[in-house]
């Protein structure tokens, strides 16, 4: 049997950043995706139709009425492997969010069981809208998935965040979406083929006595995401986890407890990682004498003496070998970002991954997370509420603007 040709709705809304999207129409045709691009009115008034007519796969589509098939959406959704939205404009997000029908995008989001990846684009003030905001957490919340936008030049010469995402990061995700789902891409295809990516996760557990521990509420959701996300994007991967999660076949996995089994294990590895990715929870103490028998009640309650576990990732950011990126992450709880910038510079690492676990929806245990991305040249990249899996995929797209190309695992 021939190879599925992948199929991708391309939806394109009105904003000026819809021009980026020809070139995203572009790129997916040339890596052998086919295109049916679907425009809504507002999108004709920045580009025009028959630009995407000539490099899409098939005509553009905008009326729910105009088709010889009668019902355009449901061929389009039904048909679709993906459906990506470039831009995502605030007024898209909340005619999604309240399942409008009245157009043939809209239409056609309500009649595919497809991943939906949708790449939001407009003014400062509007991507930081609570209305906006709470659309797309909603949207979040039925699983789609999202490539944040940057920040810097918009329309009218402001700038700020919320430019469109770069097309070649929009291009990456929706392959690598379509290669999670069987359709394109294969082992050794993504953007990190070729490497061996470390990420650690969960909370460890310092033994007072052989049935209790001290512990932390990481649940180890955020570092498997990390891992399925470096898979799917074609590393190699070693997942060293404190936490009892499921992963897919082909990860690599090193079950450990305490700080102590974790350090022994990363630094098994270490060596001859590209990329490292800390998301574990370390605990920063732990009992200095575990007792060998269980601890009684009858015998009072125990004196707790504790000591210092050693710090990991600074050890691992010492011996280093060259090119092999470095990433920390910080839960924190005041000033996130004054402290994850002082973390950043103790621990040595490229990027500090900074987790403010008062937010809503953020942090330990959920399924979502918000977080910023300190880097060493004293950039920051925010990321809004989405799912874990878009989280890691966020900082992923940052680990590999820092890999150097010609450099792979020994
Ligand atoms: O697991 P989830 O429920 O999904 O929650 C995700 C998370 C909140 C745990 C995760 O996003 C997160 O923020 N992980 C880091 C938590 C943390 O321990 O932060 P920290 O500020 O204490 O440590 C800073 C960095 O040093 C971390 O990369 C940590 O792994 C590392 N560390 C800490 C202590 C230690 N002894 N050795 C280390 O290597």
């Amino acid at each position: 049997m021939p190879p599925h040709q992948p199929h991708v709705v391309l939806g394109v809304c009105g904003g000026i950043a819809a021009y980026k999207a020809v070139d995203v129409c572009r790129r997916l045709v040339d890596v052998g995706v086919y295109v049916a691009p679907v425009l809504t009115d507002e999108a004709t008034r920045f580009v025009g139709e028959a630009t995407f007519s000539a490099l899409a796969s098939e005509p553009v589509q905008r009326s729910l009425f105009d088709e010889a098939s009668p019902i355009p959406h449901t061929r389009l959704g039904q048909g679709a492997d993906l459906v990506l939205v470039v831009p995502a404009t605030a007024h898209f997000l909340a005619r999604y969010a309240a399942g409008m029908a009245d157009d043939l995008l809209c239409a056609t989001l309500l009649a595919t069981r497809a991943p939906v990846l949708v790449c939001p684009a407009m003014h400062t003030e509007m991507w930081e809208h609570p209305a906006v905001s709470d659309n797309l957490a909603l949207l979040v919340r039925r699983g789609v998935l999202v490539v944040a936008p940057e920040e810097g030049r918009l329309a009218g010469g402001d700038s700020g965040a919320g430019r469109l995402a770069d097309p070649d990061t929009i291009v990456a995700r929706a392959l690598d979406v379509l290669g999670a789902t069987g359709s394109v891409v294969g082992p050794g295809r993504g953007d990190l083929a070729g490497r061996l990516v470390v990420v650690s996760a969960g909370g460890t557990r310092e033994p007072l006595d052989p049935v209790r521990f001290l512990t932390n509420r990481s649940s180890g959701k955020q570092g498997h995401a990390l891992a399925e996300a470096a898979a799917r994007r074609g590393a190699k991967v070693t997942l060293v986890t404190a936490s009892a999660l499921a992963v897919s076949p082909g990860i690599d996995v090193v079950p450990v407890a305490s700080a102590a089994d974790m350090e022994a294990a990363l630094r098994a590895v270490a060596p001859r990682a590209d990329v490292i990715v800390m998301a574990a929870a370390v605990a920063d103490f732990r009992p200095k004498a575990p007792a060998a028998h269980k601890l009684v009640k009858a015998d009072g309650v125990p004196d707790l003496v504790l000591e210092p576990t050693p710090d990991i990732l600074s050890g691992l950011a010492a011996e280093r070998r060259p090119g092999q990126v470095l990433v920390g992450f910080a839960a924190e709880t005041d000033d996130p970002i004054g402290r994850g910038r002082r973390k950043l510079a103790q621990k040595g690492v490229d990027l500090l991954v900074v987790n403010d676990v008062t937010a809503p929806g953020a942090g330990f245990d959920h399924d979502t997370n918000a977080v910023t991305i300190l880097d060493a040249d004293g950039g920051a990249t925010a990321v809004p509420l989405m799912s874990k899996s878009a989280v890691a995929d966020a900082v992923f797209d940052r680990v590999t603007a820092q890999l150097d190309p010609e450099r792979n695992s020994p």
